[in-house]
Parts: structure tokens; C-alpha cells; sequence
């Protein structure tokens, strides 16, 4: 049989060398799996050719965590506390996991539990977007409101309450001080990014909401690989824009949150952050979140500097999740008339 004609990809974004055209085979055969639980994970780790022009000799590197089959980070955390709860006995029939969090992570634990068969309840401030509210509950998700004025931090109150009410009916995994969360990027993130540079990662940046995504990354690094550089990203002001990110002087400090396994942290405005964001959508084809934008800001800044100097790198950051995820959707739930 004749080989098949090759397709013509067309002409080459400007300075770009493609390495794949649309018509080569899969070289790694797509993922066949019993439950959408087993796509979480292994996400693939994308290179930013066109970033890399202002740091001439630094490789910049992106995690591709939206593509997690709950669309963010948070799949990785939320599937490694409930299946840690569940090997424990702590979510048993009869008992509903109950938790603080408006965004991913409430998403993530949706997906989780409509594939396990375990019942979710979130406590969420009120003003939450309606599309928060809709997706989550079109896992079946059961939500509880709490006072707008009191934040994210109210909802982790009202949810200790409610716990408190009545501690048999209720698991409350606390992301914020669970050890399965920063565990899932210790087995998980850590390990993929180093098979992923083939161990020629230099530095390490990403941003803390939880914290758990930089401390078990960085923690996997301490003990694997001492010589890369670990540095965390805050938001530079309380009152920012970086949604899923954490100013900590500000805020409840995570529990799980360790100060020890990072080098330094990175002070990022809500401006810089969301100006990166659309950067990477035109520039990398890359529409991911402002968290994700602050993120790969980090990274540049820490390219520039290693550029400057006349030194050489293999940054890598996280994109946390899409950047649709901040659009109002389209009705999706049957009960609306057309
Ligand atoms: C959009 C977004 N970015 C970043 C993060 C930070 O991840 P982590 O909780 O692992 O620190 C989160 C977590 O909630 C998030 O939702």
C-alpha cells in the first residue's frame, strides 16, 4: 500500500520550528481508561517558543494542567483526598464530604464524587457567579451559601459549623490543611515535570492558593533534585485580581503551606498577571486563566533575569486551568426553555 500523502501544515507562524503535522501517527497511543478519574494526571508540559524571545538561551516551559479532565489543577488534589479518605474508612456509606471552595477545587471534588459515587456538598460565598453554581450542581453537587461579605474565609467557618452540628454525617477533608492535597503534587506534578525535561529542569515557579501544587512540587524537587530552584507566587496587594491565588499575609495561612521548601516567593500584580494571560492566548495559542497568566509571569520575570545575567535555564510553570472557565456560559441544564 502506497504510504499516505503527507498534508501541507501550511506556513510556519514566524520563528516557530513545528516538530509534528497534523497527518504523523500518535506517538504515544491516545489513553483508553474505565473511569475519566484515570485522566487525571499525566498532563502534557508545552513549551512557550515565542515568550522565550525576551530570554534569549532560558527554555520556558508551561504544565498543562487544564488539561485534567475536570478542566484544572484541582482534579489532581481533589482525587488524591477522596480516594485517601476512602482508603481510610473516613468517607463510609451514609457520609457526605463537605468542603469550603468556589472554585476548581468545588468542580474538581464534583467530578470526583459523581465518578466514585460519593454525595458533595460545597459551602460557597453567595455572589459566587451563577456558572460556579450550575457546574458544580450538574454533577449533582448539593451547595450551601454563606455570607458574601465574609469571603472565602466565611465559607470555610460556615462549613466547620455545619461539621460541628452533626461530625458523624459529614467528611470535611480541610484541602487547606490536607496532606493528600500537596501528596498528589509530591507523586504526581513533581515526578511528570522531571521525566518530562528529562531531569534538566533549573527552576521551578508557581502560584499558591492552597498551597498545595508549590509545596509538593517543591518538596519532590527538595528530595530528588536539590539543585532546582523553587519559588512561589503571591499576589502583590489583598485586595487582587488573581483568582485561585493567595495573598498570605492577608489571608488564614494553609496549614499545609511550608515556607521551608521554597527558595523564594515572587510578589506578582493583578495587571502583570492578566496581561500575561492574553499574551499567551494570542501569542502561544495558550487561553488559560489570570492565575495561569501571574504564573507564566513569574516564569518570564525569572527568565529575563537568567537572560540578563547571561546564564542559561529550563523554567517551568503551571497553567492551572482554561481560560473559558471565566466566561458566562450557555444554558446547559434541560429545565431552561429555548
Ligand atoms: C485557578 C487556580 N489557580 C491556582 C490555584 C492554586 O493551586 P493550589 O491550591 O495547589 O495552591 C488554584 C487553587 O485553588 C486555582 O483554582
Amino acid at each position: 500500500m502506497n504510504a499516505p500523502r503527507p498534508i501541507d501544515p501550511g506556513p510556519r507562524p514566524a520563528g516557530v520550528a513545528l516538530t509534528a503535522v497534523p497527518d504523523e501517527p500518535a506517538r504515544v497511543p491516545p489513553r483508553v481508561v474505565d473511569n475519566i478519574i484515570e485522566l487525571v494526571g499525566n498532563t502534557p508540559l508545552v513549551r512557550m517558543r515565542r515568550l522565550e524571545r525576551e530570554c534569549p538561551g532560558v527554555e520556558l516551559w508551561a504544565k498543562c494542567e487544564f488539561a485534567n479532565p475536570g478542566g484544572s489543577v484541582k482534579d489532581r488534589a481533589a482525587l488524591r483526598i477522596v480516594t485517601d479518605a476512602l482508603a481510610r474508612g473516613d468517607l463510609r456509606p451514609g457520609v457526605r464530604l463537605i468542603d469550603s471552595t468556589s472554585g476548581n477545587t468545588g468542580i474538581a471534588y464534583s467530578m470526583v464524587g459523581a465518578a466514585l459515587g460519593v454525595p458533595i456538598t460545597l459551602v460557597m460565598p453567595a455572589n459566587v457567579s451563577e456558572p460556579r453554581k450550575q457546574v458544580t450542581r450538574a454533577f449533582g453537587t448539593d451547595l450551601v451559601f454563606s455570607d458574601p461579605m465574609e469571603g472565602s474565609d466565611g465559607a470555610i467557618v460556615v462549613a466547620r459549623e455545619i461539621v460541628d452540628r452533626d461530625p458523624d454525617r459529614w467528611y470535611y477533608p480541610n484541602q487547606y490543611a490536607n496532606d493528600s492535597n500537596w501528596l498528589a503534587h509530591y507523586h504526581g506534578t513533581g515526578p511528570e515535570i522531571w521525566a518530562q525535561t528529562d531531569g534538566r529542569i533549573t527552576h521551578f515557579v508557581t502560584g499558591i492558593g492552597t498551597s498545595g501544587t508549590v509545596v509538593g512540587t517543591s518538596r519532590f524537587l527538595r528530595d530528588h533534585a536539590p539543585h532546582v530552584r523553587r519559588v512561589a507566587l503571591q499576589p502583590d496587594d489583598a485586595m487582587h485580581g488573581l483568582e485561585g491565588l493567595k495573598h498570605i499575609p492577608s489571608s488564614l495561612v494553609p496549614p499545609i503551606y511550608d515556607e521551608s521548601v521554597l527558595h523564594e516567593t515572587i510578589w506578582m500584580p493583578t495587571e502583570e498577571g492578566w496581561d500575561t494571560a492574553e499574551r499567551l492566548a494570542r501569542e502561544e495559542a495558550l487561553f488559560v486563566g489570570h492565575s495561569s497568566g501571574a504564573n507564566v509571569a513569574g516564569a518570564l520575570r525569572i527568565g529575563r533575569q537568567l537572560a540578563a545575567r547571561g546564564e542559561t535555564g529550563v523554567v517551568v510553570t503551571v497553567l492551572c486551568d482554561r481560560g473559558d472557565r471565566y466566561f458566562v456560559p450557555l444554558k446547559w441544564e434541560k429545565q431552561y426553555a429555548f
